[in-house]
């Protein structure tokens, strides 16, 4: 249970945040659920590699964690004494690198007595949408949330804060993988998914015409794209081996243009089904410029409500994590010290 009840007392409540699910070791403090530090250490040792290599990301978090969460502190001008709880990423994840911070959130909530706060990383990148800026318009509920990134591709039906449905997801590949994963057919270095952007500004979308899966419902595949990529290029570069270098901006802005496409197809059929307009994008790829204009072409005509979180926020950061902690802190839901990590985790 909380030591302090925010409601016996109305001192202002403070959050430690701490994200290590994957490549980037990240920690924040928010204050009344506004952020007063956000700081995330990325890991460049992956791009040599063509993708995170498990076992250097643990090694790179264990390295990162005691300075960021440091730094974190310092930014915010706190002491240990003034946080309310830990926020931590419980899963899903790595394992190796979960660990890292799971294992460091249980120590400073022993060390300070403090409660932790387990989170749901694909949750907190849905509720980032809730950490409080000047200025921002935050979702009603219900609302759609699609989630984009390197690990998952979701859409989610979002009641409140802690009721969410899983409308349809991945059976495959993660969207971001299909970004990544055609970059590296085409020789660009990882993470390929902001290169592809950067190409496909340039490029004719229409130019090379790649084949939508047939997936029912609201599920995705993209495992056969990349496949159909492969063989394409296989073909191409066996007539002329500068044809990759030669048309890189129309084939990236056509690969971009399939995968907009299958998303916004998917987030139509939603729309549909459930009545609800109100949609808010989350996760690493939701910095696409394309889904972006897809989807502020649809606000404009008046069709959705749409909600695209600031860039620090839509990549894995701490702040996120911490603004789940914060609203499970208010409704009394602490983790106990003997839980562990979990690559996997139900929604
Ligand atoms: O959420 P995130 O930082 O990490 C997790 O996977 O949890 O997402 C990383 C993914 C990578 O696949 C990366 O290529 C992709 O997001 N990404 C993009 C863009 N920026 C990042 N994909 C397409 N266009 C972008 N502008
Ligand atoms: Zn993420």
């Amino acid at each position: 249970m909380p030591q302090k009840s925010p409601v016996e007392n109305k001192e202002s409540i403070y959050i430690l945040g701490i994200e290590s699910s994957c490549d980037d070791t990240a920690a924040a403090v928010l204050k009344d659920g506004k952020i007063i530090s956000n700081i995330v250490a990325n890991q460049k040792i992956h791009e040599e590699y063509g993708g995170v290599v498990p076992e250097l990301a643990s090694r790179a978090h264990q390295q990162n964690i005691v300075p960021v969460v440091d730094m974190a502190l310092k930014k915010a001008g706190i002491s240990p004494e003034k946080l309310s709880g830990i926020a931590f990423t419980e899963g899903p994840g790595l394992l190796g690198s979960l660990l890292v911070g799971v294992s460091f959130a249980k120590s400073l909530s022993m060390a300070w007595n403090i409660p932790l706060l387990p989170v749901h990383h694909m949750k907190a990148h849905i509720l980032a949408h809730f950490i409080e800026e000047d200025s921002m318009k935050l979702p009603e509920f219900p609302f759609l949330a699609l989630t984009i990134s390197g690990g998952h591709t979701q859409i989610v039906r979002v009641n409140d804060y802690f009721d969410m449905e899983v409308l349809g997801e991945t059976l495959d590949d993660a969207v971001g993988e299909a970004f990544d994963k055609s970059a590296k057919i085409m020789g660009l270095p990882y993470p390929g998914g902001p290169l592809i952007d950067k190409y496909a500004q340039k490029g004719d979308p229409k130019r090379f015409p790649f084949p939508k899966p047939k997936v029912a419902g609201m599920n995705f595949s993209f495992s056969g794209l990349k496949t159909s990529i492969l063989y394409f290029l296989q073909k191409k570069v066996k007539e002329n081996p500068d044809f990759i270098k030669e048309n890189i901006e129309d084939l990236s802005a056509s690969i971009q243009y399939t995968i907009i496409n299958i998303l916004m197809d998917k987030l139509k059929l939603a729309v549909k089904e459930t009545g609800i307009n109100r949609i808010a994008i989350g996760g690493g790829v939701s910095a696409n410029s394309g889904i972006r204009n897809a989807l502020l072409e649809q606000q404009e005509k008046g069709n959705w409500e749409v909600y695209i979180p600031k860039f620090e926020f839509t990549t894995d950061n701490a702040a996120m994590i911490a603004i789940v902690g914060y609203h499970k802190y208010l409704q009394g839901q602490t983790g106990r010290l003997d839980l562990v990590p979990k690559a996997r985790m139900k929604f």
